[in-house]
């Protein structure tokens, strides 16, 4: 299993090396040719690296390094996959709030395990595979102060939780998941091809945004984004990347919403779907609300070929918004929920409920 990732690794490996020497490691990868002029368009135009350089976080002690920053509203909200190149050093991002985080999902877990993870015949063999790549592969070569391979590679020992695993998967990918679910922070849905489009096989979703990731199991991607304001804007396209992405390509994308819990398992209490009844410009406790930001990665596993679609979600408070001089932007992004291609969207985030609170508090003073 482990040299079945013989020619990925050496990728990772090759990407490491070239930005210990200060070379520019990662080219983005040419668009597939079925796409179209615009998306081909926006996705060069989207392609400007805008986190961590290649490598960077491999010399670094996790507990320095503070989670990124990412703003990513804009004046106008347009429905777009907005897809930008990225590497494999993006995959993983590590910071200062990892310890905290994995011991709080291993709760989270044991409490919800049929919420947070599930798995379908169709996807075994690609949480198998997610599960060597991680261990056996990635975690140790690139955060190797954290995690290393001992006895010839069989176990896997990670320094910070003190734990070792096999590096051969369980047979039960629930409790393959376990393992990554307490190693990683990241969430992560796997799809795999069919006639009728992507279908979800597997998914670890202890961050879920407001929706209940059990529910989408089994089904297809047009499916799962029913509920979502204006996605047949986007859904053909979404088909079209999803077939075409390749082992060693990855791309990312970031998507942003404001929720007024501070909490990272939020099944429920987030989106307003069609048929919920809410509260029009309720009142809200402003301390709990958080500008919400998923970093989303997409490649694909070289063996199975399942697509993998992980993510890291970041919950900043907003008076970090607004000491950065932000809030007037952000107030704008909200207001344009409503202006652009897809303009379900304000009620769907759920701005017609905490909108005038974010909104006043944002604007006022001091
Ligand atoms: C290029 C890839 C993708 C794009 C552009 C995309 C786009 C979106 C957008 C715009 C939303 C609404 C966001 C919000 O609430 O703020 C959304 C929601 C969601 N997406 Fe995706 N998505 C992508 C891939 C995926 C994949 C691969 C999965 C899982 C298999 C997924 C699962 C979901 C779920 C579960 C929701 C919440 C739906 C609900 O409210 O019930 N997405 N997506």
């Amino acid at each position: 299993m482990i040299y079945s990732y013989a020619a990925f690794g050496l990728f990772v490996v090759a990407i490491l090396a070239a930005s210990r020497y200060g070379l520019k490691a990662w080219r983005p990868k040419a668009i597939p040719s079925s796409h179209s002029r615009d998306e081909k368009a926006r996705y060069s135009a989207e392609s400007r690296p805008e986190t961590v350089e290649a490598g960077a976080q491999s010399k670094l002690n996790w507990k320095d390094v503070e989670p990124v920053k990412f703003r990513p509203f804009k004046s106008t909200y347009y429905i777009t996959m907005a897809l930008q190149a990225s590497a494999p050093s993006e995959l993983i991002l590590i910071d200062n709030n990892y310890e905290e985080r994995v011991l709080e999902r291993r709760k989270t877990m044991e409490n919800h395990k049929s919420t947070v993870m599930g798995a379908i015949p169709a996807g075994h063999d690609a949480v198998r595979e997610l599960y060597s790549f991680l261990l056996a592969e990635y975690l140790p070569g690139r955060h190797p102060s954290m995690f290393s391979l001992e006895q010839d590679g069989s176990v896997f020992r990670n320094h910070v939780t003190n734990q070792t695993f096999s590096t051969t998967p369980p047979a039960d990918p629930l409790e393959a998941f376990k393992v990554i679910g307490e190693t990683v922070e990241d969430d992560v849905f796997l799809l795999k091809e069919t006639d009728e489009g992507h279908l979800s096989v597997a998914f670890l979703c202890c961050h879920p945004a407001g929706f209940d990731p059990s529910t989408k199991l089994g089904k297809l991607l047009k499916d799962i984004h029913e509920p979502v304001p204006s996605y047949e804007k986007i859904g053909p396209s979404m088909e079209r990347f999803f077939r075409k992405v390749k082992a060693g390509q990855f791309v990312k994308r970031l998507n942003w919403s404001i929720t007024t819990q501070n909490k990272l398992f939020t099944p429920s209490g987030t989106h307003i779907y069609e048929k919920d009844a809410f509260q029009v410009d309720e009142k809200v406790d402003i301390d709990q609300v958080r500008l919400r930001v998923e970093l989303q990665t997409l490649t694909r596993l070289p063996k199975t070929g399942a697509v993998i679609f992980p993510f890291k979600t970041y919950l900043y408070p907003l008076k970090d918004v607004k000491d950065e001089g932000l809030g007037p932007q952000l107030v704008e992004a909200i207001e344009g929920l409503q202006k652009g291609n897809a303009p379900g969207m304000f009620k769907y985030k759920g701005a017609v409920r905490w909108g005038r609170d974010v909104c006043e508090y944002l604007k006022a003073s001091g």
